[in-house]
C-alpha cells in the first residue's frame, strides 16, 4: 500500500476478530520493525511475540485491565535493553534514547500491520514491573509498548487532530499562521520559492 494511504488508514484498533494471523504477516511486521533507527545505531530494541493465552491475559491485567489485549491473536511487546547504549550515552541513553528507539520500532509495527490488512494498537499505560514479571524480563530491560495485533472488528472511525495552524510555529514558538490558507501559503508557496521559510 502507498505510504500516504497507510498513514491515513492507521488508527488504534481495540477489538479483534477471533481469526488467527498468518505467521508470514508477523514475520514481515517484525522485519520492518527491525528497520527502525536507533541512537548511535546501538539497537537496544527487543521484540517479544506473545501468543500464549495466559501470558496475554497477564499483559492485559498489567495494562490496567485493558482486557482487549488478551483478545488479540498476537501481542508484540517492544522492549529496550539499556545495556546496549548506556556505555556510550549514560542516563540519556537509558531513559530517553531507549524510549525513542522503542517508539520508532513500535510505529513501524503499527504501520506495517495496516499494510498487511491488520489492526493494532499501541498501549503505553501499564505497570512496568507486572509486564516484566509476565515476560520474565531481565532486570535491566524496559518494556516500551504493548501492541495487540489482529484482524479488526471495529468500524473504521477516525479521530480528528488539532488544527495544524495551532501546531506549526515558524522559526520561534508563537510565530504562527492566522488561518489554514495562510499556513499553506507559508509552507507551500514560500518553500518552493525560498527553501528557508
Ligand atoms: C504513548 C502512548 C500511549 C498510549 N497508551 C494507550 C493505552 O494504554 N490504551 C489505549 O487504548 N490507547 C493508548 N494509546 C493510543 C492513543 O489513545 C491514540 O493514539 C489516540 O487516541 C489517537 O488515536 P488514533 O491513533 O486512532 O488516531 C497510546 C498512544 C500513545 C502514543
Amino acid at each position: 500500500m502507498e505510504l500516504n494511504a497507510v498513514l491515513r488508514k492507521r488508527r488504534m484498533i481495540r477489538a479483534f476478530k477471533p481469526k488467527s494471523v498468518e505467521k508470514e504477516k508477523i514475520w514481515r511486521i517484525i522485519e520492518n520493525a527491525n528497520r527502525s533507527p536507533s541512537a548511535g545505531h546501538l539497537e537496544p530494541q527487543e521484540f517479544i511475540v506473545v501468543t500464549h493465552p495466559t501470558v496475554k491475559r497477564r499483559l492485559a491485567e498489567a495494562a490496567l485491565n485493558q482486557m482487549f489485549i488478551a483478545e488479540a491473536p498476537v501481542v508484540i511487546v517492544v522492549c529496550a535493553d539499556p545495556r546496549r547504549n548506556v556505555w556510550r550515552y549514560r542516563e540519556r541513553g537509558r531513559i530517553f534514547y531507549c524510549t525513542i528507539d522503542g517508539a520508532f520500532a513500535s510505529m513501524l509495527i503499527l504501520l506495517t500491520a495496516v499494510d498487511e490488512g491488520l489492526g493494532a494498537a499501541f498501549i503505553g499505560a501499564f505497570d512496568d514491573k507486572k509486564v516484566a514479571e509476565a515476560l520474565d524480563l531481565p532486570e535491566e530491560v524496559r518494556p516500551i509498548g504493548i501492541i495487540p495485533i489482529g484482524y479488526s472488528d471495529e468500524p473504521p472511525e477516525r479521530l480528528g487532530r488539532r488544527p495544524l495552524k495551532e501546531k506549526v510555529h515558524f522559526n520561534q514558538w508563537g510565530n504562527q499562521a492566522s488561518t489554514i490558507t495562510d499556513l499553506k501559503e507559508k509552507l507551500v508557496k514560500r518553500s518552493t520559492q525560498d527553501p528557508v521559510i
